[in-house]
């Protein structure tokens, strides 16, 4: 018995899945898929086999024959789920699992009309990563284990669906149609993806298009025009693009990420809609993950580095190429700022700020930080300092050839990196990044002529002069550097002149909401709480319902604000906030 990853219990000297055949009817009145799941095995095994599942109502097991396979379901473990173990005699290469999910399912989100722009019909996702994939399909969900699938979705005819898959065809049946896809590449159970809704698209180039309910989707398709100049940037730096199509799909303002890197499909908060274009560094980041994370992928939560450092290398380098390294490295400088807030915020449990995390008993949801993705961004850019950029750059042609459609551990990394390019992580100090708390001093420090400009501006009111030519990215740089003993005239003064309280541009606008609450400049306080019943990406609910519980005065307001919200956050986001009002 061998289990190699925390997360799951897949035990790798069983057998492993080769197909999934999915299929699922989405019931919205109950909010439950009834659905059935068949694993192909790579061999023909006898013995028990162990799958995740989380919250399943399991009907029943069956070889490819029909015979019932017996079967063990333990009690669910609050992490991991319940182990579904099946005995399969020998011989057994196929099997199928009846089963309904639990409209608590964690993967999965609900949501009523009245939460989706169009207001009549309602809508579903999926949001899989880390460890979600097993409340919709009892399978090995570790991204050890890549699989082919193919599914299909019963949904009420008026809807539509959308899956990280290749569409094949759509059947209609009475008042339900059925759409089949196709994955045939493998992937990372993590990467399972699906939403229903009142969906529509418009083409933005040749491999891709954006779906969007219908209200929402001239905007959208205005964003994202870019998108083909930005895949083919992509290919030109990390080769060409392995997945066919890259689509976009404008999620509901409850999905809680920025973005999440669904082959074929990615998904995007609908914050991102910004009218100018201003956010597409999240369309640079979800696309980057094409290369790293959804071909070469993290052995498990414990080298997440490994997917978002890497991506928001590539992130950057796409955005180099496309907008320039000034831009390239205002977005660094956000970076830093950020992980030396994570930092800070982890100082009682350093050893999560080590890149290389042990997470045995550990929720990866509550792991999560910015840690693996800036201070992983910073290691690569100091082994791309100590070597060049011409040799990091076949170094990073190499490690995506040799790993293409595999995971790996951050072992297997250090291995791989000292093979290639000798003695370059002992003299950037690696070992002080992937093992040890904190970032070291030697780590790279983004410079640009526009970063200097703004550190001169700290804490001032600048003139029409000095802001003129200000991206929303300078802004909000400028905004989070407001040193917290700043006057409230300042505030005042910035808010009359530059009407920030009224941005469209929501990075923008939590700069500064959360500036001026932390400062004690309170006028902005009734836009920060129409903006907590406005979205539900965590990114902004956090430090929002941060700074308003950390004062005497506002804690009662964030208190109230979750009372009148929190039943329409997805469940992470809900947890997340409960958390922070808890510590309150
Ligand atoms: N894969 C992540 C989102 C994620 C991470 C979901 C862990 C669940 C568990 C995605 O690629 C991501 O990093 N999104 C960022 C975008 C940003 C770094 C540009 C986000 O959501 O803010
Ligand atoms: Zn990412």
């Amino acid at each position: 018995m061998a289990r190699l990853d925390p997360h799951s219990y897949n035990d790798s000297t069983q057998p492993e899945t080769e197909t999934l055949d999915w299929k699922a009817r989405v019931d919205f009145r109950t909010r439950r898929l009834h659905a059935e799941a068949t694993l192909t095995l790579k061999e023909a095994s006898a013995g028990p086999l162990d799958l995740d599942t989380r919250d399943l109502d399991i009907r029943g097991v069956v070889d490819a024959q029909g015979r019932p396979l017996p079967y063990i379901l333990s009690p669910p473990e609050p992490i991991l789920g319940s182990r579904l173990r099946i005995e399969l005699p020998s011989g057994v290469k196929q099997l199928t699992v009846r089963y309904r999910t639990s409209p608590e399912a964690s993967a999965l989100q609900w949501l009523t009309p009245s939460q989706t722009a169009g207001g009549q019909q309602p809508f579903l996702f999926s949001q899989c990563q880390a460890i979600h994939a097993r409340s919709v399909v009892p399978l090995q969900d570790t991204p050890r284990i890549r699989i082919r699938y193919r599914a299909s979705l019963r949904v009420p005819k008026q809807l539509k669906s959308v899956m990280a898959a290749s569409f094949v065809a759509r059947e209609e049946h009475g008042v339900e149609a059925e759409e089949h896809y196709e994955m045939p590449q493998p992937v990372p159970p993590y990467l399972l993806a699906f939403a229903v809704g009142s969906l529509t698209s418009k083409e933005l180039g040749p491999r891709s298009r954006v779906w969007a309910e219908p209200e929402a989707l001239e905007d959208a398709a205005d964003e994202f025009a870019g998108v083909d100049d930005m895949l083919k940037a992509a290919e030109s730096l990390f080769g060409p693009y392995d997945w066919e199509r890259f689509d976009l799909l404008l999620m509901p303002p409850s999905f809680p990420y920025g973005g999440m890197e669904n082959p074929r499909l990615t998904f995007l908060t609908p914050t991102l809609i910004a009218g100018d274009k201003s956010l597409v560094n999240v369309v640079a980041h979800e696309l980057a993950h094409s290369w790293t994370g959804n071909l070469v992928t993290n052995a498990s939560a414990e080298h997440f580095w490994l997917n978002e450092g890497f991506t928001v290398f590539a992130e950057r380098r796409i955005l180099e190429a496309l907008a320039g390294p000034e831009v390239a490295a205002l977005h660094a400088a956000l970076g830093r700022r950020s992980l030396d807030e994570a930092l800070h915020h982890f100082r009682a449990h350093p050893q999560l700020t080590a890149l290389r995390t042990h997470l045995s008993g550990v929720d990866p949801d509550e792991a999560f930080s910015q840690i693996p993705y800036e201070k992983g961004y910073l290691l690569l850019r100091a082994l791309e300092d100590a070597v060049g950029r011409p040799t990091f750059d076949g170094f990073l042609r190499r490690y995506l050839a040799k790993y293409r459609f595999q995971a790996l551990t951050t072992e297997e990394f250090v291995r791989f990196t000292e093979s290639e390019l000798p003695g370059a992580l002992a003299k950037v100090d690696a070992d002080a990044y992937l093992n040890r708390p904190g970032v070291p001093q030697s780590a790279p420090r983004p410079t640009s002529a526009r970063l200097e400009a703004l550190e001169k501006l700290r804490g001032k009111v600048p003139s029409q002069a000095d802001t003129k030519d200000w991206t929303p990215t300078e802004w909000q740089l400028f905004l989070e550097s407001m040193p917290q003993d700043t006057s409230q005239d300042v505030f005042r003064e910035l808010d009359a002149k530059y009407s920030l309280t009224g941005s469209r541009n929501s990075e923008v606008l939590v700069a500064w909401l959360v500036a001026a609450l932390r400062a004690g400049f309170d006028a902005p306080l009734g836009r920060a709480e129409e903006f907590l019943g406005e979205v539900g990406r965590m990114k902004y609910l956090k430090p929002l319902y941060s700074v308003l519980a950390s004062s005497r005065d506002h804690r009662k307001v964030a208190r109230a604000a979750f009372e009148k919200n929190g039943a329409r956050y997805h469940p992470i986001a809900r947890q997340g906030v409960e958390l922070i009002l808890a510590r309150a």
